[in-house]
């Protein structure tokens, strides 16, 4: 990759050129912040979906599904304090006439100087080679100490600031910092307003008989409205969990970074309802499971930190993210919230509805408290799109891009292609691709030479190639190749079950998450 150049760039390429992600309408130039997913992309999404749900309602018996509808009553969300709340605070730069999110120029800010830090950390490295001691050099070192200290003081700043509503002092903390707009390079600041994230539109034929709809900026509402339907028909006991996958919408200011950041995207969400006082611990938990899900696909255990929140939600008395590295660097991937019990209370005021659970072994009612976890699909995407894309140099001095997707979440899990395309080679693997196209998604595919066969497959992250040769007619038996270490080795073609399933389950994956 060329210095500066954008590291998304090459993704978003890849993602465009092999059918994972496309510019929504691209016939009509795009629509900003909203992308389609193609016929690879759909199939990869639908793989992290199945994972997750696996992980998190097939595994745990106390966890059961449910699936709301987008547009709910518009009560919901003055419950849910999304109306007054749910907002970014904005800032206009005079000259350029370009919108920021106030909290994103800071966070820019902070990781200049988190920047900084690390190539500090580097030329102790580099200084005392082995002998060198991190955690030592960050507690001790006098630059990095007053970088931490800048960083430590414009957080608290910040935090204040919006804690209190004083959108003023945001505004002289921009201007404090020297926060130069990016494009124009001015610091010719507007002040700081808050600006409502919600789409809303009308419901109902006529205006008139109109009422104001809003599509859901979250998922969770509609689990925290359907508590009890659940709670009662499932016959569930505390603690227990509901969980959704959906599209969610939000009039996001700045909309880019490819996928990251949409108007129109999807979440996996879960609810954990617990006893009042026990949320602390059921918050620990969930952190951990979650971690351990992400670092279970074996993506990098240094791609991920958390980051424990500065400015809590309005209902939440905890809050961490998990942030990965995506190419841009470390940024929010999942929230784990401990939301207490606002929602349910909120709902039961304005609903004048019980939400109350009733603990028969102490014959109480209480209204419980919520963990949830909450991760863009989206963004998971990205995460494991963007991390699993290499360029390989090989022996011969050749180069190869390939997508070293975990190859349980592997769009096309086994191509099938005839060495050549007539010895009666595409029928025998014509016949192999109907035995396993119940159980797998295959590919089958004749066109080009092998070699450039090979090649598209690594491309799109296909951990097996079979190859159907002269041999295959004569005893049965094929040759796989393994994507990443490109071996071949033959096999019968009655192993090819039970190769493929080995490597591609979800199975050896989350076993990982029990041990
Ligand atoms: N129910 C809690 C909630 O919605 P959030 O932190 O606002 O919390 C949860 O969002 C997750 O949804 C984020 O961690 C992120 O992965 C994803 N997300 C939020 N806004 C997004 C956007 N505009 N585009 C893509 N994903 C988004």
């Amino acid at each position: 990759m060329a210095k500066n150049e954008d590291p998304l760039k090459r993704i978003i390429a890849h993602a465009k050129e092999y059918g994972f992600v496309f510019p929504s309408s691209e016939i009509y130039d795009g629509l900003s912040a909203t992308y389609d997913y193609g016929q690879m992309g759909a199939e990869l999404k639908n793989n992290i979906k199945q994972y997750w749900w696996t992980a998190m309602v097939k595994m745990n018996e106390n966890i059961v599904g449910l699936d709301a509808a987008i547009f709910m009553h518009p009560t919901t969300w003055k419950a849910s304090g999304h109306v007054d709340a749910f907002n970014d605070p904005l800032i206009d730069n005079k000259d350029s006439k370009k919108r920021y999110r106030a909290d994103v120029l800071i966070e820019d800010y902070i990781a200049k100087i988190e920047g900084k830090i690390a190539k500090d950390v580097a030329k102790g490295l580099k200084r005392f080679g082995d002998a060198f001691n991190e955690e030592e050099f960050r507690a001790t070192n006098p630059n990095v100490l007053r970088n931490v200290d800048k960083i430590n003081a414009i957080n608290d700043r910040f935090k204040k600031a919006l804690n209190d509503d004083d959108l003023a002092d945001v505004k002289s903390l921009i201007e404090d910092l020297g926060i130069a707009c990016p494009v124009s390079g001015s610091k010719n600041w507007t002040d700081v307003r808050q600006f409502n994230l919600m789409f809303s539109t009308e419901l109902g034929s006529t205006a008139d008989g109109a009422s104001t709809v809003y599509l859901r900026p979250e998922t969770a509402q509609g689990i925290f409205v359907n508590f009890l339907n659940v709670q009662k028909t499932g016959r569930m006991k505390i603690p227990f969990g509901i969980a959704q996958i959906g599209k969610a919408f939000r009039n996001e200011i700045i909309a880019r970074q490819f996928i990251f950041r949409m108007r129109e995207f999807e979440q996996m969400e879960m609810q954990f309802f617990v006893k009042p006082g026990t949320e602390l611990e059921w918050y620990e938990h969930w952190k951990k499971f979650r971690i351990n899900w992400h670092k279970a696909l074996n993506l990098g255990d240094d791609n991920y930190r958390f980051h424990d929140h500065l400015k809590m939600a309005h209902y939440a008395n905890a809050a961490a993210d998990i942030e990965f590295k995506f190419p841009m660097g470390f940024k929010e991937l999942e929230g784990v919230h401990s939301r207490t019990d606002f929602d349910l209370k909120a709902h039961e005021e304005f609903s004048g509805k019980k939400l109350q659970y009733f603990d028969a072994a102490e014959n109480t009612s209480y209204v419980p408290y919520v963990v949830e976890t909450s991760i863009g699909l989206d963004r998971m995407f990205l995460a494991v799109f963007s991390s699993s894309l290499k360029e390989e140099e090989l022996k011969d001095g050749s180069t190869r891009l390939v997508l070293t997707l975990p190859p349980s979440l592997s769009p096309v899990k086994a191509a099938i292609l005839p060495l050549t395309k007539k010895d009666g080679l595409p029928e025998k693997a014509r016949e192999i691709f109907a035995n396993l196209k119940y159980d797998f998604n295959i590919q089958y595919d004749e066109k080009d030479s092998i070699g450039k066969r090979y090649r598209r497959q690594d491309a799109i992250g296909t951990p097996f190639s079979i190859t159907v040769d002269h041999q295959s007619l004569e005893d049965n038996t094929v040759t796989i190749r393994d994507r990443d270490t490109m071996e071949q080795e033959r096999v019968e073609i009655d192993r090819l079950y039970s190769i493929i399933e080995e490597r591609v389950s979800y199975r050896t994956v989350l076993k990982k998450l029990e041990s």
